[in-house]
């Protein structure tokens, strides 16, 4: 869905946003009556309270939301979204109580909050709209509404309508939208093309596995390229998953769905880049032709690896693709994944790690994640662990017996296949919201990409 806002008009109700210790000011710019009513209402501003103030005719004259203190308003952010969840039905302007940063996030945080994946079934609209402008970067909070709704679309759509040919066909979409150059291998051409370990992952399932190449912007810019894990779905293959653990993989798709709506973004927005996305597109399905455990494969870029679990697929997809991209030595390289189940166990799944090796990169990446209410935390590329990837058969094991550094471990194996580009970071996310919060409702979810978008900005100025 796109985001749903009005733009701007002539009728709509100011709404005031109160903090605890604002009270007796938002007071005094009300009428008597208007006054009146809000002390007989007993609003104290209280995060997330509203109070409607009626003109004598009986509609909204003025709202007030409380905006609490900074103790009540804690680690949470998007508040807004909660506040526009207990509106009447109107269309609103914020007039007053946040300044401009807060106004960004405050739009996005509603913006974000009115997000409905109807695809299959009516839901009524959020009822509260909001009215232009949002706050400093109006088109810029639509756009990073618009990049994390393509997402969660992409996340939410379930592999029946969202396998290899349909994530290729949203791909073509979103490239022919911003005029980039597109292409894909396909089926066995991926072989006579050198990424043997796409194909053999993918081999197995009634759709095609493929790459998906996406070229846009000034080839003299700086050279960005994006890799997004697009496994669309995960039954682990012949080491199939139990029932409750393949319940959810269709999101698995989940960092092909973030590198495009970071793609989104970045296109809408013009940046000053050369961006390269690139997407493995395959299901991890079973068939006779299935890949097996103990296969020894040859990858792209060379290196044998022994499979010890065909459920540990996404490194092997993604480890073509990062050597195909670090071909042209780009400036940054993203990869974007839902690579483990060990990432979630150690941060839950709120809190994508990265792993990168450049120390001002990764101070970057923690500052724009605090700024953009994107969170991410660093896990460390552990060189000591390197030997856990080595197995005697092959140059490198997928997956190393005991699980133990399982996020890690998977983070050393991308990392050997980039050796050229300038910056690199490998974002491990989850993609999912299990549990609705404020902003952020239950299902597929954007992660890092706001984050992201904002270092890629400062890579460029
Ligand atoms: N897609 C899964 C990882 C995953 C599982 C992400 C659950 C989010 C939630 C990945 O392909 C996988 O199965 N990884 C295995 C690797 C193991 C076999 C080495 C894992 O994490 O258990
Ligand atoms: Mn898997
Ligand atoms: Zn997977």
């Amino acid at each position: 869905m796109t985001p749903n806002f009005v733009p701007r008009a002539d009728t709509n109700i100011p709404l005031y946003i109160v903090a605890s210790d604002g009270l007796e000011n938002t007071l005094e710019q009300l009428d008597l009556v208007a006054r009146a009513w809000v002390v007989a209402s007993g609003f104290t501003a209280k995060l997330a309270e509203t109070c409607v103030i009626p003109k004598p005719d009986g509609t909204i004259q003025t709202v007030l939301a409380g905006w609490g203190d900074e103790k009540s308003r804690g680690h949470g952010r998007f508040h807004m979204a909660s506040i526009a969840a207990k509106l009447p039905a109107g269309d609103y302007r914020i007039e007053a109580g946040l300044n401009q940063s807060e106004r960004h996030e405050a739009g996005l945080a509603w913006l974000l909050g009115s997000y409905r994946f109807d695809r299959y079934t009516k839901k009524p609209a959020a009822k509260a709209r909001l009215v232009e402008p949002f706050g400093v970067g109006n088109a810029r909070v639509l756009i990073e509404a618009e990049g994390s709704f393509l997402t969660r679309d992409l996340i939410n759509t379930p592999t029946n309508d969202m396998g290899p040919e349909q994530l290729e066909a949203a791909f073509f979409d979103l490239a022919k939208k911003f005029k980039a150059k597109v292409s894909s291998i396909v089926g066995d051409d991926l072989l006579r093309e050198n990424l043997p370990m796409v194909h053999a992952v993918g081999r197995a399932s009634d759709q095609k596995p493929r790459l998906l190449d996406m070229i846009w912007g000034d080839e003299t810019h700086p050279k960005i390229t994006l890799v997004g894990k697009g496994v669309c779905f995960d039954t682990g293959g012949l080491n199939i998953k139990p029932g409750a653990s393949m319940g959810l993989m269709k999101k698995d798709m989940g960092g092909a769905a973030n590198v495009m709506g970071l793609a989104h973004m970045i296109m809408a927005l013009g940046l000053k880049i050369r961006l390269r996305v690139l997407v493995p597109a395959v299901e991890n399905s079973i068939s006779a032709g299935a890949f097996r455990p103990q296969d020894v494969l040859t990858s792209r870029k060379g290196l044998t690896v022994e499979i010890n679990n065909t459920d540990a697929e996404g490194r092997l997809v993604l480890a073509d693709a990062l050597a195909m991209a670090d071909e042209e030595s780009p400036d940054f390289l993203v990869c974007m994944a839902t690579l483990t189940g060990a990432a979630r166990v150690a941060l839950g799944p709120d809190v994508p790690p990265f792993f990168t090796d450049d120390n001002a990169l990764a101070h970057k990446i923690a500052a724009a994640s605090k700024a953009t209410a994107d969170p991410l935390w660093r896990l460390p590329f552990w060189d000591a662990y390197e030997g856990m990837i080595e197995p005697d058969m092959a140059d490198l094991d997928n997956a190393p017996a005991g699980g133990m550094a399982g996020a890690i471990t998977a983070a050393l194996f991308l990392r050997r296949f980039v050796e050229n580009a300038v910056q690199f970071v490998h974002l491990d996310m989850y993609g999912w919201t299990p549990i609705a919060k404020p902003g952020r409702p239950k299902g597929g979810e954007a992660q890092s990409i706001r984050a992201m978008l904002q270092v890629i900005e400062g890579l460029i100025d």
